[in-house]
């Protein structure tokens, strides 16, 4: 995000116009889920079976084939194409996340003990990148809420912060000289933000559990707010009294905040926040631009959480 100057694709991402047009036709023929397929990791990818959430979306989903290849995953490299090509040596099993800070249970739990208790929904999001595109992704997962709540967090905890793997040996992008970001990647909520009924705890998307450069085999999806508070790959959940560091704001505060609700009317210091492009809509000249939506239209549901904030002020 730091790395172009334009918040837009390279030629070399740019699809034929014949090969989307084709791929259009296609998706028309497939709607809602789809069925087997390997990804970049080399395994085959189990379906799951799922309500749809009643927060969903009835907007087409973007199609597999460009979520799962057109990435920002940064410990796998920092061009779309990395995570993709570079993700399969990540080992998304054995896991564990680790819940500590101020709660009464600290645990480290494997994954199968997160998921036990829980009950998988599928939710069809928007998700807005702060690089000016968008897609519509059907996940798999929980509420944010139900884990934290296992934890029991005491009353001085006000915020939650959260940490990715840290693994060289796995992860290219944390090997090197060039190092674009320091590591564990790491974001945060306000503890009433976390334990909103949207903030999800992903283990899937399209039916299938997380390809690795999506961010297996856990990772946060706040579809109101841009899409790097959405961290990929979670080993690490700590309940905190005060702000915790994040990632992109630790690197450049100015052009990154806390918040980073989606808000058209804030720009970012080097680009207009008020469009998108919605990934499969076409690139290049023949882009279609959409308006970008307060709280990324999830304004009903969240806009009372930021009640007498100053928007522009807490960006
Ligand atoms: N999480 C980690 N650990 N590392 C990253 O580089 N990139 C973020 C977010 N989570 C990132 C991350 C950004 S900038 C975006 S837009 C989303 O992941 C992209 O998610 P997707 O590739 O599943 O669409």
């Amino acid at each position: 995000m730091l790395i172009r100057n334009a918040p837009d694709v390279p030629r070399s991402e740019i699809t034929p116009k014949s090969v989307y047009l084709q791929r259009r036709q296609i998706l028309a023929g497939i709607a809602g889920l789809t069925g087997l397929a390997a990804f970049g990791s080399g395994l085959a990818a189990a379906p799951v079976a799922a309500k749809r959430s009643a927060f969903s979306t009835d907007e087409t989903p973007t199609r597999k084939a460009d979520a799962t290849s057109y990435n920002n995953f940064y410990e796998f490299g920092t061009d779309k194409a990395d995570p993709a090509a570079n993700a399969g040596s990540l080992k998304p099993a054995p896991w564990s996340v680790k819940i500590d800070g101020l709660v009464a249970k600290p645990a480290t739990l494997t994954l199968e003990d997160i998921l036990k208790p829980v009950t998988l929904e599928e939710r069809v999001y928007r998700l807005r990148c702060v690089e000016g595109w968008s897609m519509v992704i059907p996940w798999l997962g929980f509420p944010l809420a139900d884990l934290i709540k296992r934890a029991e967090p005491l009353g001085s905890a006000k915020y939650v912060a959260f940490e990715t793997l840290v693994r060289p040996e796995e992860m290219p992008g944390q090997r090197g000289l060039f190092q674009p970001l320091s590591w564990p990647y790491r974001e945060g909520l306000r503890l009433d933000e976390a334990l909103h009924p949207l903030t999800l705890l992903a283990t899937g998307m399209y039916g299938e559990t997380l390809p690795n450069q999506n961010g297996a085999p856990l990772r946060l999806v706040v579809p109101w707010k841009y899409g790097f508070k959405s961290i990929k790959s979670i080993v690490r959940i700590s309940l905190l009294e005060t702000q915790p560091p994040t990632t992109w704001q630790a690197l450049a505060s100015d052009e990154y905040g806390f918040y980073s609700n989606v808000n058209p009317e804030v720009d970012h210091p080097r680009w207009s926040q008020a469009t998108e492009r919605r990934i499969g809509e076409g690139s290049g000249l023949f882009a279609k631009r959409r308006p970008t939506l307060m709280f990324n239209g999830y304004g009903d549901q969240v806009a009372q959480l930021y009640a007498g904030l100053d928007l522009r002020a807490n960006y």
